[in-house]
């Protein structure tokens, strides 16, 4: 792998608590747990209680747990101040915006999902109606934008003044050898390559499962790439008789492990969340001797049981959950290898 530097509603009534398994167990042991209903997303505080908290507002009027995380995930979607998802994303090295989403719903086991999506603010809401209303499970690029503009999507430019200078100064900086010259008083480096991404998982007071995840892939990518967020299994995976798990980070190295699913399966043989994210995380390292990127995944089992784990130090709530009882933030644990 290349170094970065390259290139009350209450029917079953909840409780909100953080367990511990047990008072001499380590906080690496811990394991968080709300009841159902719930939603989480991977984000701390402030993401947190923007995505969630209309999320939850969302679920209380509709009682439609699909509505609720598509509203959460729509949140990010158009907000400008996050450069990883939707309008205001960081662009591809060409300057162009693309979009991966992938959503997935517990009963039935239906998903749906685009790829390189260009100039449609909200890539979960077309994944959706891939999910609703075709028979197939992926649309990508040019046939993915005309899906969504014969359902009413409207055209927007999704590139920001923000995001257009940040790319100008990495196409400027980035090699000595081409004819791009940053600005007179430029002498730093733009080498960041951003992979936010956001997953919004939630679980219904009937106990099923559903889940999002939407992005606008890593920064300055080649044109076509595309990253785990639309590959079911990969960025996101659910079973409606175990629960869910998103991923976040360096796209390639959760495709390659199929991470999502990972998680899924391991809980399905009796991991909790935690454990089961910590595993995921492992099995990168197993495939890879320098860990230089962070991926970070998050997962809910259907006791209301919460992981959360990444590569990377943590430095406050990597993770939120929402429920009848309000927000509930979570560190989670870094995994070192
Ligand atoms: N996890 C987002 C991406 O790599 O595209």
């Amino acid at each position: 792998m290349k170094s970065f530097d390259r290139r009350t509603f209450v029917k079953k009534s909840l409780t909100l608590s953080a367990l511990s398994l047990g008072a001499n167990k380590s906080r690496a042991e811990q394991q968080v747990r709300v009841l159902l209903p719930v939603m989480i997303c991977s984000r701390g505080r402030k993401w947190g209680e923007r995505v969630l908290q209309p999320a939850w507002q969302k679920w209380l009027t509709s009682q439609n747990m699909l509505d609720a995380v598509e509203t959460g995930a729509n949140v990010v979607e158009q907000d400008p101040d996050d450069n990883s998802v939707g309008y205001g994303g960081l662009p591809n090295e060409e300057g162009k915006v693309t979009l991966d989403a992938s959503i997935m719903k517990g009963p039935g086991h239906r998903c749906g999902s685009v790829a390189a999506l260009e100039n449609i603010v909200h890539a979960s809401s077309v994944a959706r109606l891939v999910m609703e209303r075709t028979d197939h499970i992926m649309l990508v690029g040019k046939d993915a934008y005309r899906f969504a503009r014969a359902h009413g999507f409207k055209k927007e430019n999704l590139l920001t003044e923000k995001s257009r200078i940040e790319w100008l100064r990495w196409k400027e900086t980035l090699s000595e050898r081409d004819d791009w010259l940053p600005a007179d008083h430029d002498t730093s480096r733009n080498n960041e390559r951003i992979t936010g991404t956001i997953n919004v998982l939630g679980i219904d007071d009937q106990g099923n499962v559903f889940g999002i995840t939407t992005t606008s892939g890593l920064a300055y990518k080649i044109p076509g790439r595309v990253g785990d967020s639309p590959i079911i299994g990969a960025g996101l995976y659910l079973d409606n008789t175990v629960g869910a798990a998103g991923a976040t980070g360096r796209g390639e190295e959760v495709i390659r492990t199929c991470g999502s699913f990972l998680i899924v399966e391991k809980m399905r043989d009796g991991m909790s969340p935690q454990q089961a994210c910590e595993y995921a995380l492992k099995r990168i390292a197993q495939v890879n001797t320098d860990i230089d990127f962070n991926v970070k995944y998050i997962a809910i089992n259907k006791k209301g049981q919460i992981g959360c784990a990444q590569f990377k130090p943590i430095k406050g709530p990597i993770c939120s959950a929402i429920s009848s009882k309000g927000m509930q933030y979570i560190n989670g644990k870094q995994v070192k290898i």
